[in-house]
């Protein structure tokens, strides 16, 4: 026991798998905290998007980066665990390491949007699956970090942490920037909210009629909205929200959070309608 304990640093033997322990708790740990960092409502401030359209586009930019890196650092362990018939070159390592790292950094945008904006979110399963996978990122990567620095694991825990990782990020990017990309290339969709969470505005739907509607409510009391050159700051900036046509059409029926109810002051048409244009112009 003592020697177990004691001696790694002179005995270079493997570990045992008790020490997997350390990993999971890592995993555990970490995914915890983005989580419940993660439990709040959507913010309306603070959102960046650098040279992208908004920031969902920043966002899925950001996640495909990190995934194509980490094709790279799939396909670089596979050379430095001698896997591949070529002969392992020097550059290999630190390449790497490297590529992992500017993998992370690329992770951080889309961090900082999901974790302190838009908070972890349940709204269909596609968003739920994309917030949980989201949570376990950064817990698959301190696990697998972990995992390095303490070395003499057995042999195959670092090729299985490094894969789950690899599969972690697959399944957040799978679950918003692909599931993104095809949204754009569909023109039925072509009104998509930054949030992400956004079902197409139903086909009858007129922005038009919608616009006098918001006209006529007193939304711009409360609301910035450009669109509708409103400017009220009691409410969320609705231009920087992005509300999804659901988000709005909910939000105006129900009312809630210090906004008055309208489900029985307007008609389904006229809040579908309202929706429909809150959702489309929002932010244009
Ligand atoms: C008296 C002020 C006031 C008026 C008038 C008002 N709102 Fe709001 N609205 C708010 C406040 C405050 C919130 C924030 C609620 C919250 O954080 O839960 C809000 C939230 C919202 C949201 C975001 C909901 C979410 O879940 O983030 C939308 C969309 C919205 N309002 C649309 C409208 C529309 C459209 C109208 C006009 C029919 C309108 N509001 C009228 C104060 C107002």
């Amino acid at each position: 026991m003592a020697e177990v304990v004691a001696a790694p640093p002179v005995a270079p033997a493997t570990r045992s798998w008790r020490w997997l322990a350390a990993p999971f708790l890592a995993f555990a740990l970490v995914s915890l905290t983005a989580g419940l960092l993660a439990r709040h409502q959507p913010r309306s401030k603070g959102y960046f998007r650098l040279f992208f359209s908004d920031p969902a586009h920043l966002k899925a930019g950001f996640a495909t980066a990190a995934v194509a890196l980490g094709c790279f650092q799939l396909f670089s362990a596979a050379w430095i665990f001698r896997k591949l018939p070529w002969r392992k070159p020097a550059w290999i390592n630190p390449a790497h390491r490297w590529s992992g790292r500017l993998a992370f950094v690329c992770t951080l945008p889309v961090a900082y949007h999901c974790i302190f904006k838009l908070g972890f979110r349940s709204a269909d399963t596609r968003v739920l699956v994309h917030s949980l996978l989201g949570c376990g990122v950064y817990g698959a990567y301190a696990s697998k970090v972990t995992i390095v620095r303490l070395h003499r694991f057995p042999k195959p825990v670092l090729p299985v942490a490094g894969g789950l990782l690899f599969a972690v990020l697959v399944g957040v990017w799978y679950s918003s920037a692909v599931w993104l990309y095809g949204h754009d290339s569909n023109p039925a969709a072509a009104a998509y909210s930054s949030s992400g969470y956004a079902p197409a505005i139903p086909a009858g739907a007129s922005p038009t009629r919608g616009a006098k509607v918001f006209a006529q409510s007193g939304c711009s009391t409360c609301h910035t909205l450009k669109a509708a050159g409103a400017g009220g700051q009691i409410g969320p900036n609705l231009d920087v929200l992005r509300p999804t046509f659901a988000k709005v059409q909910a939000q105006v029926a129900k009312g809630g959070g210090g906004m008055p109810a309208y489900g029985d002051k307007l008609s389904a048409a006229e809040i579908r309608d309202l929706a429909a244009f809150v959702a489309s112009r929002a932010g244009g």
